[in-house]
Order: structure tokens, then C-alpha cells, then sequence
């Protein structure tokens, strides 16, 4: 987005670059130079077309540059021209005789469309002493076309005489007719140093060697002018050496600087300014008005350009053409006027109120810098600096907040993924049956009010997730795991599914030891059943029974029928879970062990001793002779409601081995409620397999399988 806008802002300044490029002055086709000098229309040269009647313009290429006049056809006496004359005075016999007369065309110096007027260069009178009789004149003057666009300007023109005659001095004359009549005035002024040349100083025109006169304000329309000396008296004592001549001429006005030097030598000023003199006219378009508001423009209207206006012709008749405020340009041409960029003209166009100049069309806007506002037209800033040194604190103090939230954040991120990965997350990707949690989806149960059960590994939670009940194992922390050992136990208990096995949902690997979670079994443990405090429900034989043949035959299938063979390693009545229906559910297979056994000190046996195969405590080697012996134990402690412990020498096995040993019934070992007489034989064969299951020569003990076979038959037998 912000793209395509600063992509849309370049296009639009390269468009106002181009149109100011392309902004012409002239017409299309027509040249609009001469030499150094810009001809903008309605001035124009060559083919008819490139200039409006009058305002055609030569293009004289013989000088070097070349030079630019206002055409004219010699002969025609209504012609732009400047004009020279030479008239001689004679003292001796106060003679006077024309020597010449000369007209040429005005050379045009420039031209500003914006003021409506042009600056021609304009002949300079001059007045000299030939001799100690005789005088020689050069009048001069200027005719503008009576019938053409151009008008001597009033006031931008002054008459200037530059003189140093006691007497006879620079008497300057003006000759005018005005446009519309014949009517004429003269203007002069008078220098007169007495003929100390010291009088005069530079700069000031004001009388002394140089003077000035302005034309009043209500002079008519000018065409014509001439310059001339008027002889006031012969005066045969003028000053003559250095300064022998006396100059005038018709001048923009503030352009002539006075210098004493310009009194000095014959025809002194005349040859420094050969070329002439500025003279400021007035051009306009003389045909037509503007039209009045609402009114549609005429048809040969002059004002071409979009955002021009048409404006009366300041003097004379006619109008002439502007652009609107804030363009520029040529309003004569179309799409002359172009927008003005203020900022670029910083004399011109302030930002009074202090803030940053932008152009835009029409004119420009000076917004405040950020953090100011235009207060009274100034920009002010909108805080103190106290307030924003305070602003600045507290926003400081927050970023860093953030940042360093961000960087615990990241680093908590970090150590998640460390953890996922370190756990065998990647593995366990690929293995379908495993549902992967994160953290948060368990974080709602691992509270302490949820905690169902605590022991060595750690803590089980209850808990629901996705609407399923669930216990989480949350095995205390710090254990190192090797990462894909744990994946493929993982992996391989989440493919065993068997109504007596404890089915493993998923896991949470994102902690530094994994959390399992398991499908959640209601009634508890075996071992809560048989040994709980308080409420200590009955359990008749069937049940019993059940829950060891069932029992018996998860750790079959997990011995046999999986397609991998698993050991539990720690079977005992704590991990036979009873659903409501007292169907036994095997639990912490392999995945437990593993997590316990790296958790604990490497030298102590994993596992509750009391259930453990002395065989493996002697060897280290866990078979599935080992799991046979521990679930001899808890025949044993099914049968006799009693717990096995280790610490008393295990006496509970060692009291039923020593009556198997001796021929004897093992009746008064037996559970009190369940030992009525027609138990008796089932009790018996119970206790004839689980001695078998303790025989410590492992070749002697029956596999799981038959353990699970034997006690199914003694489990139908029943039913019969
Ligand atoms: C150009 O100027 C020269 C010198 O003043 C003059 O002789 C010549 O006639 C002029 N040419 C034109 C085309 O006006
Ligand atoms: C020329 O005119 C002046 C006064 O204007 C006069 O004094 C003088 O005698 C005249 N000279 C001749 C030769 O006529
Ligand atoms: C000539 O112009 C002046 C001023 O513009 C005006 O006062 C005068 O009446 C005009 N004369 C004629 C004959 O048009
Ligand atoms: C006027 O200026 C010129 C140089 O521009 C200098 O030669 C001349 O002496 C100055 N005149 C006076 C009176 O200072
Ligand atoms: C006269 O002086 C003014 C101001 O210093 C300057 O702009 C102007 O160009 C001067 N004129 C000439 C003919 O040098
Ligand atoms: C311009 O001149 C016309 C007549 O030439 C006149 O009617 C009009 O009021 C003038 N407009 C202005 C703004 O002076």
C-alpha cells in the first residue's frame, strides 16, 4: 500500500515536471527565441499565425547573437520605429541646418507577458560642442505604431539629462502626441553645475550633472516622443575640455546610475550607450474587451490558457490577459498558465506560521512539523519539553517492558521447541495413533485441586480434554530421556488397543520430561479396592477372579500377541485399574519404566521390590519371566486382601510358599470373605498358579499366555 502511493506521488511530480517542461510560451511550430531574447505570444516571428497583428517580431541573425526588432515596413509612417536626426548650430551667424534623418526598427531587449509590458532599446539624445561657436544635436526619438498594441509606459519611463553647462544646459524636451489626438506636451528638467565639474557626485541625479523628471501621473496615452535641446542662450563661455557634450533620453525608470565620468569625452555616453537605452511599453490587446461575467468570450479571445483571466488594459483601451493566482506562464497560449510550485520560491512565498512549505495545486500549505500544531500562525510544539521528557520516560520504560516480554517470550518459545524436539516430537509426528498436545491444551488440568494420584514418578491429574476424561502423567522434572527411545515406547503402546490395557491417548512434549495422557479409568487402582481405607467393598471371588484372568491376559497379549513384545516391569495391584464394571485395565507399561529408571539413581532397582522378580534383582536381565513373578504376587494379595510387603521379608509370599512347600492348604491365608468352602477348590488352583508364577527357577514358570489360559478356564468353570 504504502508502496503504491509513494509509486503514485513519484508519477504525479514527474507529471508536473513534464507539464512544466512541455509549458510553451509561443504557439505550436512557431520559434520562441531570438538570440538570448524569449518571444512569448502574442509577440511572435515568422509565418502569419505566430503573432497577433502588431506584435510581429524580426529576428535580425547578422549579429552575433542575434538580435530581436519590433518589424516594421519603412515608408509606412504609422510604423513602430526609433528616429535620428542631426541638426548643426552655428554661432558665428546663428545658422541652423538639418543634417539627416533616420528611422530604424526598435530593438526589443525582453518582454514579460505577466507585467503586459516589453523593453526596447531607445536612441540617446545628444548635444555638443563642435567648436567655440558651433553646437551639433542628435535628436532622437521613438513612434509607436497609433493603431498598434504598444503604449510608452507613464510610469516606468523617466526623462533623464545628464549635463554639466553653465548656462546652456541640458535643456531636454518631449515631444508627445497622444494616441487619440495630436495633442502634445513638453517635459524637461535642468542640470547646472555653473561648470565645476566637482559639484556633481555619483549616483544622484538630482540637478547637478544629472537630472530627472517624471511624466504626471494623468499624462494621456504615449505613441510619440522626441528629444531635443532648447536653447535657452548662447552662452560662448560653457565649460569645454573634458565635458563638452550634454545627453537625454527617455529611460526605464531606477535604470540610469549618474557617474561623473559620463560627463567626460565627446559623445561620452552616446558611445557607451549605442545600442540605446531601456524603454518600457505597454502592449495589450487592443480589439475587444473582456467579457463581462457569465458572458461567453468572443471569438477572437486572447486569453487561451486554462487558469488565466482576462483584466482591462491598464492604460489605453483593450485587455490584456493574466494567469490565476498561484500559476504562471503564458495565459496567451493554451495550457500557457501552469501551477506555481511556491515552495521553490521561498522570497515570494513564506510559511509565516513556521512550518514546512508543500505545494499543491492552487497554492501551497505550510503544515507543522510532527508534534506541533498551529497555534495563533505559529507552529508550536504541543508538549513542553517536561511533559515530553516525561512521555519520553514512560514510553522508554514500556518498549523496554515489551522487549524484555518479548525476549522471555521467545526464550520460553525456544526452550518448547527445544523440549518438542528433544522429547522426539519429529518422531512422534509420523505415528498416526498419538494425539500430540501442547502445553495449553493441558493446562487447565494441572491444577492441584485435580490431582487423583502421587508417587514417585510424579503426579497424575484428572481432567477432560476435547470432552474425553483423561489422567495426566506428570512425572516429576529434571529426568534426561534418551528422545527416540521414548518416542518409539511411545509409539508403539499408542498402537496397542486392548480392553485391558490402559489405552494412551497422547503426550505433552513440550516440558522438559513428557506428559502422558491416558484414557481415564474411574474405580481407581486394585490396589485402592483391596487395601483402601474406609469404604472396603466386598469382593466375591468372581470378581477377583475376573480381574485376574482379565488382568492375565492384557499382559498375554502384550508378552505375545503385539506385534512387538512389550514388558511392564512393574506389575502390581497399584497398576491394574478397575473400571466400573471391575474390568482390570493394565497401566505404565514400558513408557513409565523408562521415565522412572532414568529419573531414579542408576544403581537402585526400578519398581516396587516387593513385586519384583528376585531373579532380575539379581541379574539386571528383565524378561517376561520377570512380569510372571510380579503377577504371581498379586494372586496372592487378590486372594488374601493382604499387601505384600517387601520390608517384612515379604512375608505374604513366603507364607504361601512355605505352605505349598509343607503340602498344605494355604485356607486360613485366604480372604476371610471370600473362603466359604465352595471357593475352596478355585482358591486352591489360584494358589497352585501363582506359586508356579514364583518359582525362582525362571524355565519353571509358566508363560503369561498360559497363566491367562488357566485361569479363563477357571473363570468359565465357574459360569457353568
Ligand atoms: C540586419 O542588421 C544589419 C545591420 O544593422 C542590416 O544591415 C540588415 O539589413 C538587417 N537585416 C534585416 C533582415 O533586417
Ligand atoms: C546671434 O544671436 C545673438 C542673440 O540671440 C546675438 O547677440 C548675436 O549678435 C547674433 N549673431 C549674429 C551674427 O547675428
Ligand atoms: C483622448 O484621450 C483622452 C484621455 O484618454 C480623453 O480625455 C480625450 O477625450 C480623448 N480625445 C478624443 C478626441 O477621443
Ligand atoms: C564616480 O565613479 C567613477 C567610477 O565609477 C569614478 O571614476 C569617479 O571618480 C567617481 N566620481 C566621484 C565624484 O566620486
Ligand atoms: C543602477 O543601480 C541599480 C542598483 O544598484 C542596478 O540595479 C542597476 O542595474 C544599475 N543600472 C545600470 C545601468 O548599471
Ligand atoms: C473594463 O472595461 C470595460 C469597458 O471597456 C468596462 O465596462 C469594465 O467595467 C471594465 N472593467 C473593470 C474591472 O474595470
Amino acid at each position: 500500500m504504502l508502496f503504491i502511493l509513494l509509486l503514485a506521488a513519484a508519477a504525479g511530480s514527474d507529471f508536473i515536471l513534464s507539464q512544466a517542461a512541455a509549458a510553451e510560451i509561443a504557439l505550436e511550430g512557431c520559434p520562441d527565441k531570438c538570440g538570448d531574447v524569449s518571444i512569448p505570444y502574442p509577440f511572435g516571428m515568422g509565418k502569419a499565425g505566430c503573432f497577433l497583428p502588431g506584435f510581429e517580431v524580426t529576428c535580425n541573425a547578422s549579429f552575433q547573437p542575434p538580435r530581436a526588432f519590433l518589424a516594421y515596413t519603412p515608408g509606412d509612417g504609422k510604423a513602430t520605429l526609433q528616429i535620428k536626426q542631426s541638426v548643426a548650430y552655428s554661432g558665428a551667424d546663428n545658422s541652423t541646418s538639418q543634417l539627416s534623418t533616420e528611422q530604424a526598427p526598435l530593438e526589443l531587449m525582453d518582454v514579460s507577458v505577466e507585467k503586459a509590458e516589453a523593453r526596447v532599446y531607445s536612441p540617446v539624445m545628444s548635444y555638443c560642442r563642435t567648436s567655440l561657436s558651433d553646437r551639433l544635436m542628435k535628436t532622437t526619438g521613438v513612434q509607436l505604431d497609433n493603431k498598434g498594441p504598444f503604449l510608452l509606459s507613464v510610469t516606468r519611463n523617466v526623462l533623464v539629462g545628464v549635463g554639466a553647462w553653465r548656462s546652456e544646459v541640458a535643456l531636454v524636451t518631449m515631444l508627445s502626441i497622444a494616441s487619440n489626438t495630436s495633442e502634445s506636451f513638453i517635459l524637461y528638467c535642468l542640470s547646472d553645475i555653473n561648470g565645476i565639474l566637482r559639484y556633481a557626485s555619483n549616483g544622484s541625479c538630482a540637478g547637478r550633472g544629472c537630472c530627472q523628471a517624471a511624466m504626471p501621473p494623468d499624462t494621456v496615452p504615449l505613441t510619440v516622443f522626441m528629444l531635443g535641446v532648447k536653447k535657452r542662450q548662447f552662452d560662448p563661455e560653457y565649460p569645454g575640455g573634458n565635458s563638452p557634450c550634454s545627453y537625454g533620453m527617455l529611460v526605464e525608470t531606477s535604470w540610469y546610475n549618474f557617474s561623473t565620468t559620463d560627463l567626460s569625452g565627446y559623445e561620452g555616453l552616446s558611445n557607451k550607450l549605442s545600442r540605446g537605452a531601456p524603454l518600457v511599453i505597454e502592449f495589450a490587446i487592443r480589439k475587444g474587451t473582456c467579457p463581462a461575467a457569465g458572458q461567453r468570450s468572443p471569438k477572437d479571445y486572447a486569453c487561451l490558457s486554462r487558469n488565466s483571466y482576462c483584466a482591462n488594459a491598464t492604460s489605453g483601451e483593450g485587455y490584456v490577459c493574466k494567469c490565476a493566482e498561484h500559476y504562471d506562464g503564458n495565459p496567451y497560449v493554451p495550457n500557457g498558465c501552469q501551477d506555481i510550485d511556491e515552495c521553490k520560491l521561498p522570497e515570494k512565498y513564506q510559511c509565516s506560521n513556521g512550518g514546512t512549505c508543500e505545494n499543491r495545486l492552487n497554492g501551497y500549505d505550510c503544515p507543522c512539523g510532527p508534534g506541533m500544531t498551529n497555534k495563533g500562525g505559529k507552529c508550536s510544539e504541543i508538549f513542553p519539553t517536561v511533559a515530553k521528557a516525561v512521555v519520553g520516560a514512560v514510553a522508554g520504560l514500556l518498549v523496554l517492558a515489551l522487549l524484555s516480554f518479548i525476549i522471555i517470550l521467545r526464550k520460553e518459545r525456544r526452550k518448547t521447541k527445544e523440549f518438542y524436539r528433544k522429547n522426539g516430537g519429529p518422531t512422534l509426528e509420523k505415528a498416526k495413533m498419538i494425539k500430540i498436545y501442547k502445553k495449553e491444551d493441558l493446562k487447565h488440568i494441572l491444577m492441584s485441586s485435580n490431582v487423583i494420584g502421587k508417587g514417585g514418578f510424579g503426579e497424575v491429574f484428572k481432567g477432560f480434554v476435547d470432552k474425553v476424561e483423561v489422567a495426566v502423567k506428570k512425572p516429576i522434572t529434571g529426568n534426561l530421556l534418551e528422545s527416540e527411545q521414548f518416542a518409539n515406547e511411545v509409539i508403539i503402546q499408542s498402537q496397542v488397543i486392548h480392553r485391558n490395557i490402559v489405552r494412551l491417548l497422547g503426550c505433552c512434549l513440550e516440558v522438559d520430561t513428557p506428559m502422558l495422557v491416558y484414557e481415564f479409568i474411574s474405580k481407581g487402582s486394585m490396589d485402592d479396592i483391596l487395601h483402601g481405607e474406609g469404604n472396603k467393598e466386598p469382593l466375591n471371588l468372581d470378581v477377583r477372579l475376573r480381574i485376574a484372568a482379565e488382568s492375565a491376559h492384557g499382559l498375554a497379549y502384550m508378552h505375545s500377541q503385539a506385534h512387538i513384545k512389550i514388558l511392564h516391569g512393574d506389575v502390581k495391584p497399584a497398576n491394574i485399574l478397575l473400571d466400573e464394571n471391575f474390568a482390570p485395565k493394565i497401566s505404565d507399561f514400558g513408557i513409565s519404566r523408562l521415565i522412572a529408571r532414568d529419573k531414579e539413581h542408576a544403581a537402585t532397582v526400578i519398581g516396587d521390590r516387593t513385586y519384583m522378580d528376585p531373579v532380575y534383582l539379581q541379574t539386571g536381565l528383565l524378561t517376561e519371566k520377570s512380569d510372571v513373578y510380579s503377577f504371581g504376587v498379586l494372586i496372592l494379595e487378590l486372594i488374601s486382601r493382604k499387601k505384600a510387603t517387601y520390608s517384612d521379608n515379604n512375608s505374604l509370599v513366603s507364607s504361601f510358599l512355605d505352605a505349598h512347600k509343607k503340602g498344605e492348604k494355604a485356607t486360613e491365608l485366604f480372604d476371610k470373605d471370600i473362603a466359604a468352602t465352595e471357593n475352596l477348590e478355585v482358591l486352591d488352583n489360584l494358589t497352585e498358579i501363582a506359586v508356579e508364577c514364583l518359582n525362582l527357577d525362571v524355565d519353571q514358570r509358566p508363560s503369561m499366555t498360559e497363566v491367562a489360559e488357566r485361569l479363563l478356564i477357571l473363570n468359565r468353570s465357574r459360569k457353568l
